[in-house]
């Protein structure tokens, strides 16, 4: 499974880069707000630290507005995936993005019907958005299960990136449906590491290794 940061914050993004973990970035309105910058030049900075795909979101509610913000933020580097609303106008703009060869990321999707709509218009992405889900009442893993059957039923390419995630378990249970990407803010990326049995472990075995006297170096 693909490893996204859900941040703009470039200074976390390149921590988890230089760890070796991260295959991507996903970035929203509420993402570029918070980090207080202006977004093309954020998401140029964050396309130039990471290889694989940025997420970049258009505003536009129309289709022609939505391809021309799009023509500006896929000019910002080849590594840009243009992120547009689970709408008619956004299914109509990823079918004539996917179609010049762009990255296209299908956002806010809640139901498996529409991941259905979004892999028919040749997404790349799907995001489905499991905390926001749960946050209701639904089980967003429920919904993660319906795609992954529905995309193998017909052999779609479209990734489904888990949106969302709000906590370790979100992740070990997107990997065991088989989820191709997740999404994370990166709080929740490290706190993948923790164990309490690592940490005594390591103090226990730093107490007797101390006991040898020994040195490695
Ligand atoms: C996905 O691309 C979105 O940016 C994100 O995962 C939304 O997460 P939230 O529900 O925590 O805002």
């Amino acid at each position: 499974m693909k490893f996204f940061a859900d941040t703009a914050d470039v200074a976390a993004i390149r921590a988890l880069a230089d760890q070796g973990l991260l295959d991507g970035v996903t970035t929203n309105p509420t993402l570029i707000h918070k980090s207080g910058r202006r977004f093309v030049e954020v998401v140029a900075e964050i396309a130039q630290a990471v290889p694989g795909p940025v997420s970049a979101e258009v505003i536009a509610a129309d289709h022609e507005t939505m391809m021309a913000e799009a023509e500006v933020l896929r000019r910002i580097a080849p590594n840009v995936a243009i992120k547009v609303p689970l709408t008619p106008d956004g299914l109509r703009t990823c079918r004539a993005l996917t179609g010049d060869g762009t990255m296209v990321n299908v956002t806010l999707c809640f139901s498996a019907n529409q991941a259905l709509l979004a892999a028919k218009a040749g997404a790349t992405f799907i995001s489905p958005f499991v905390g926001r889900h749960d946050d209701v009442g639904f089980d967003g893993m429920a919904l993660i299960r319906d795609i992954r059957l529905i995309y193998d039923n017909y052999g779609f390419a479209t990734q489904i990136l888990v949106a969302s995630v709000r906590h370790p378990v979100h992740v070990l249970e997107a990997a065991k449906i088989g989820a191709d990407v997740m999404t994370a803010p990166p709080s929740v990326i490290n706190a993948l590491f923790n164990h309490p049995l690592t940490d005594r472990g390591i103090d226990s075995f730093n107490a007797d290794w101390a006991k040898t006297g020994q040195r490695i170096l």
